[in-house]
């Protein structure tokens, strides 16, 4: 096969048939095709797009193209989640617990990567428990959600090798705002990650990918396409991030507010994302009608359950559960200050993607793959949207390691909060879902 030809096919907006799309697969995954020809290729998809039965062909060929996880000694129906991405986004945390809690049969086997840019993965967050692990060999994966019915481990190298050197292309060619690059990017790992049902969190907003409800909705419905191609179940939130989710922005202050809101201390529009991601894993693998579901995590979360099982899990996976239990317990950077308002008003945004970079700034995200983070650095919102500050109260307290960078985080976070002088409308947090 010729790559030149391919390119130029691509770049007429022709269809690649099957055989053509394994062949570029094949050789992203084994270094056989040169970066520059590849980075022609994604560029073509970008203008020319790829139709359904390309993607899910394209998507099936990179799940493929390393090794796969196999769960058929899990007992009971693998659940797994998924967020298109978010600053403040910890309802893995909250909603994998919750389903495992529900007791409803229903496992959550999840895989999950580190954070560049904004915010950290869920791995960083949940290493910023003491001893806790995240690179389990398959059999320890296996036997944790076998006994606790749920468990988090960090991605391997070998997993969708194609995905890691294309990402890494579209990163630095512009190319990652493509619709069904983005949709076999994330359904590649998800199909490899072996569970039978896939619940997408796709994010709207200054601190997401997709700018309109519009274009993430666009987006889900190919990755729900995909998926039901590939056999798997597959439903969709379609949910706003124009604000962060929740008050905590920064690694360990996520798993604390995460503790706050499984042993019912916080609520609002993080509890209720979280709540219903979990009830639509239970219902997407058939456990019963969404009603009864809603109910199973309802109670799972009232009686403090979803908590004990998250403790479990981190005990499991050889973290200091006392630190879930009594929160308290995470060091708390002691470089800090607080941003103050400049007068009275309500909150009518704390724009998502300021208060992301702030939180970088402070080193909570990362600037490149392999820098390291500070699992203490970040944000607290003190005041969100719809509530009410007074001149000179408290709006955010930050977090770093040196007055440096606070100086620089404040001076981002001041941009990211508008002030009014009537109460906004409220806003809805899931915008749709699709089953
Ligand atoms: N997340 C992914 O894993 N891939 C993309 O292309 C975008 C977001």
């Amino acid at each position: 096969m010729n790559m030149v030809a391919l390119i130029e096919k691509k770049k007429h907006g022709d269809a690649l048939d099957n055989a053509e799309i394994e062949y570029i697969v094949r050789g992203a995954a084994d270094g056989t095709i040169p970066d520059y020809q590849l980075a022609a290729f994604l560029m073509a998809v970008c203008f020319t797009g790829m139709s359904d039965e390309e993607t899910a062909q394209f998507t099936a060929c990179m799940a493929h193209s390393g090794e796969t996880v196999d769960l058929s000694a899990v007992n009971g129906t693998k659940a797994d989640k998924h967020s298109t991405g978010g600053i403040g986004d910890k309802t893995t945390l909250i909603a994998c617990p919750l389903v495992a809690a529900a007791d409803c049969g229903v496992r959550v086997a999840k895989l999950s990567g580190r954070g560049l840019g904004f915010t950290g993965g869920t791995i960083d967050k949940l290493e910023s428990i003491p001893g806790l692990r995240t690179d389990l060999d398959a059999d320890t994966f296996i036997g944790i959600v076998n006994r606790v019915g749920v468990c988090v481990a960090g991605q391997t190298k070998s997993l969708v090798p194609a995905d890691k050197r294309l990402y890494a292309l579209r990163d630095v060619t512009a190319t990652v705002d493509s619709a069904p690059l983005i949709a076999a990017s994330v359904m590649s790992k998800k199909l490899a990650g072996g569970s039978d049902v896939i619940v997408l969190d796709v994010k709207y907003g200054s601190g997401a990918f997709m700018k309109t409800a519009e274009e993430a909705e666009s987006l889900a419905l190919r990755m729900a396409d995909i998926g039901k191609r590939l056999g798997k179940r597959v439903s969709a939130l379609i949910t706003d991030m124009h604000v962060p989710l929740g008050r905590a922005v920064g690694n360990a202050l996520e798993v604390q507010e995460a503790c706050a809101v499984l042993s019912g201390r916080a609520g609002g529009p993080l509890a209720e994302l979280s709540a219903a991601l979990a009830t639509e894993m239970l219902f997407a693998a058939g456990a019963d009608s969404r009603t009864v579901c809603a109910d199973r995590i309802s109670s799972a979360l009232r009686s403090g359950r979803g908590l004990e099982k998250l403790a479990e899990m981190v005990e499991a996976q050889g973290g200091d559960p006392a630190y879930i239990r009594n929160p308290v317990r995470f060091p708390q950077s002691q470089v800090r200050r607080t941003l103050y308002a400049p007068s009275d008003g309500w909150v009518a945004a704390t724009d998502a993607l300021a208060v992301g970079r702030a939180a970088c700034a402070l080193g909570a995200g990362r600037s490149s793959k392999d820098a390291p983070i500070d699992h203490a650095a970040g944000i607290l919102l003190e005041r969100v949207r719809g509530e009410y500050v007074r001149s000179g109260g408290a709006l955010a307290t930050l977090f770093a390691d040196s007055i440096e960078r606070l100086d620089e985080a404040e001076a981002l976070l001041a941009d990211a909060f508008r002030l009014q002088d009537k109460k906004p409308q409220p806003t809805k947090t899931i915008y749709k879902t699709i089953c």
